[in-house]
């Protein structure tokens, strides 16, 4: 990072209390309004953030910045304030490198999804967890301090931890605030701590609600892992300060899902009140998933024996049976302008198997 010397000292930030001081690395925006106001005035909306940053360095350059203080737009929207959050490094100035990112102001919302608990096929005891969070959400005078809290959903990819929390979240009558443990990591320290925390905050606010934290592997690595990610202790931090203080966070349930429970922290581990294992469709359950989905193909199946290609498909995830199986083939016949047959299926069963995921097994006796 280079030094800037510089002798500015207009603006709120200040004057530059050294000659040379360090170009800070990360400055977090909030707009915060105009001195004064007209009735008809609207705040500027950032439609471009690398634009926007180019822009705030430029005319910003060498401006001392610390928490707290002001920056005013001195162009297109003269003497519009944006309050600084936060600097890093503390107290530092405006350089040629500094990324200049402005708060986006999130509105909670209720994200709708089309699935049902009955598109479900199998995983029961996951069907019954969530439907005892519903039932504490709407009334959780009955279960007092023995509420739901924090559930944990694991197992093989592509067996309906997504889909489940999908449907909780069509079915239930509150709000779910869903999120991909991954969309919490930040680019700078301390951004992904105070991105769990407000995250909790606004489930607070929208409280009976459930958070859900896909991919929580991302976030919660074991201790052993940290070193390889840096931030990833100080996150695990405040998501284990945010799991204990669920006393704080009257009326929030979180569930995370996660593929791969063996790296998870322990501490977090220990966090959830129950762990829900989803295991690969048994023999039913994938002759359930062939059936309804075969159903939405927008070709239908010639002679196909649906039984048997469950059969076949010992070890294949529901995921697995639409993607590699039903779609695969779909794609085939369009392709040769055929239909799709038993043999086609058997064929890409096959391919499948050989290219595909560990570890389906084809038994073809
Ligand atoms: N039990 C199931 N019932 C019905 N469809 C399923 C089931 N499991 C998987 N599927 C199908 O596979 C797709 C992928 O499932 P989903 O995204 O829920 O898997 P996941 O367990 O979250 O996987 P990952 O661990 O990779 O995130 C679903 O959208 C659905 O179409
Ligand atoms: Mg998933």
């Amino acid at each position: 990072m280079r030094s800037i010397q510089k002798s500015v000292t207009k603006g709120q930030g200040g004057k530059l209390e050294q000659a040379r001081a360090t170009g800070a690395r990360y400055i977090l925006l909030r707009a915060a309004g105009y001195p004064l106001k007209s009735l008809f005035q609207e705040y500027p909306v950032v439609s471009d953030p690398k634009l926007f940053e180019l822009y705030a360095r430029e005319q910003w350059y060498g401006e001392a910045v610390r928490p707290g203080c002001y920056l005013f737009d001195r162009r297109l929207y003269p003497d519009f304030a944006f309050k600084v959050i936060r600097v890093y490094p503390c107290r530092s100035v405006v350089g040629s490198e500094t990324t200049i990112r402005v708060e986006q102001k999130e509105e909670p919302k209720k994200v709708e999804y089309n699935v049902l608990f009955e598109d479900v096929v199998g995983q029961q005891m996951a069907k019954r967890k969530v439907r005892i969070v519903e039932k504490f959400l709407q009334e959780p005078e009955r279960f007092g301090a023995w509420a739901p809290r924090n559930i944990l959903f694991y197992g093989v990819s592509g067996t309906g931890k997504t889909m489940i929390a999908r449907a909780l979240a069509t079915e239930a009558k509150v709000p779910m605030l869903p999120v991909k443990a991954t969309s919490l990591i930040g680019e700078f320290v301390g951004e992904g701590a105070r991105q769990i925390h407000s995250l909790f905050d606004r489930a607070e606010q929208m409280a009976p609600c459930i958070v859900f934290i896909d991919e929580l592997d991302a976030i919660a690595l074991d201790r052993r892992y940290q070193d390889l990610r840096g931030d990833v202790s100080e996150i695990v931090n405040s998501l284990l300060t945010e799991m204990d203080g669920i006393q704080r966070r009257k009326g929030v349930c979180t569930i995370a899902a996660t593929n791969q429970i063996e790296v998870i922290d322990s501490s977090i581990r220990s966090r959830f009140e129950e762990e829900i294992e989803f295991k690969l469709p048994n023999l039913d359950e994938r002759l359930a998933l062939l059936e309804k989905n075969a159903a939405t193909l927008p070709q239908k199946l010639e002679d196909v024996n649906l039984k048997e290609i469950a059969r076949i498909t010992e070890g294949f995830s529901g995921r697995d049976l639409m993607e590699k199986v039903l779609k695969a083939a779909l794609h085939h016949a369009i392709m040769d302008d055929g239909s799709i047959t038993q043999k086609l299926l058997e064929e890409t069963i096959t391919a499948a198997s050989k290219g595909g995921r560990e570890p389906p097994r084809v038994m073809f006796t």
